[in-house]
C-alpha cells in the first residue's frame, strides 16, 4: 500500500525538518527533491544532459546545501527539459510500499497530484531568511540572504513550468510565529488523521 505525503513551500519555510520528522515517526521514506535540482545546478555543463544522467554520486557531493547550490537549482528548475527529466525517479519514490514524504515545489501540484495529504509550509521571508542565516554561518550577511531568499521565491513563483503554488487541496501551514516542535506537532496531526480515516 502507498501513502504519499506531499510538502511544498518557499525557502526555509520548514519543508525538510518536517519532512525528516513525519518519516520518522509513521517510518516513511523521505525524498528532499531540491537536492535533484541542486546536483543539477552544481553539475556544470549542459544541466539537461546532466538531469538525465543524474547518478547518486552526484547527489551525494559536498555542497549541495550551501546557499549558491540554490542559487543554481533555481535557474536549473525552470528548463521543462530539466524538470522532465526527474518526474519518473520522484514519482516511482512516491509509491513506495510503506509510504512516502517527498519535499519540494511541485509535489502537491505536478508530481503526486494524488497524494494523500499535501501540505503547503509557508512563512514571511524575513523570518526564513532569518534562518538560513543563522544556518549559514559565514556565507555573508543578513540582507544578502534576504536578498536571495527574495530572488528564488520570484523565479520559483514565476516561472511557467510547475510554478511554486499551493494545490487547490493542500493545507496551509504558516510556520513564521511557530517553533520547529509546533511544526512538527501540526503536521503530524494532519497524518495521523489521515492515516485514521484510511485504515
Ligand atoms: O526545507 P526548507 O528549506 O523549507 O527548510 P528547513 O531547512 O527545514 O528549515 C530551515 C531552518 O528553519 C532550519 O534551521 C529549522 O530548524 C528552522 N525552523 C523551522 O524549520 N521551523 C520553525 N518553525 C522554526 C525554525
Ligand atoms: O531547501 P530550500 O527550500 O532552500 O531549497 P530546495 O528545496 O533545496 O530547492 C532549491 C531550488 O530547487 C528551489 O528554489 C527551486 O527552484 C528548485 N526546486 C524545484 O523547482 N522543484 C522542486 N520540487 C524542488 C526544488
Amino acid at each position: 500500500m502507498s501513502f504519499t505525503v506531499a510538502i511544498d513551500g518557499p525557502a526555509a519555510a520548514g519543508k525538510g525538518t518536517i519532512s525528516r520528522a513525519i518519516a520518522r515517526e509513521f517510518g516513511f521514506a523521505h525524498l528532499d527533491t531540491g537536492l535533484l535540482y541542486r546536483a543539477v545546478g552544481m553539475k556544470g555543463g549542459d544541466p539537461i544532459i546532466a538531469a538525465r544522467n543524474l547518478s547518486s554520486d552526484d547527489l551525494a557531493r559536498d555542497g549541495l546545501r550551501s546557499l549558491a547550490a540554490g542559487e543554481a537549482a533555481s535557474r536549473v528548475a525552470v528548463l521543462p527539459e530539466v524538470r522532465a527529466a526527474l518526474v519518473a525517479f520522484q514519482r516511482d519514490f512516491a509509491q513506495r510500499a510503506g509510504g512516502a514524504v517527498l519535499d519540494g515545489r511541485d509535489i502537491g501540484t505536478i508530481i503526486c497530484p494524488e497524494a494523500e495529504v499535501k501540505l503547503f509550509v509557508t512563512a514571511s521571508a524575513e523570518t526564513r531568511a532569518r534562518r538560513r542565516w543563522l544556518e549559514a554561518g559565514e556565507q555573508g550577511g543578513y540582507e544578502e540572504v534576504l536578498a536571495q531568499v527574495r530572488a528564488r521565491d520570484a523565479r520559483d513563483i514565476g516561472r511557467a513550468d510547475a510554478p511554486l503554488l499551493a494545490a487547490p487541496d493542500a493545507i496551509l501551514l504558516d510556520t513564521t510565529e511557530m517553533t520547529v516542535a509546533q511544526a512538527i506537532e501540526a503536521a503530524k496531526e494532519v497524518i495521523a488523521e489521515r492515516l485514521e480515516t484510511r485504515a
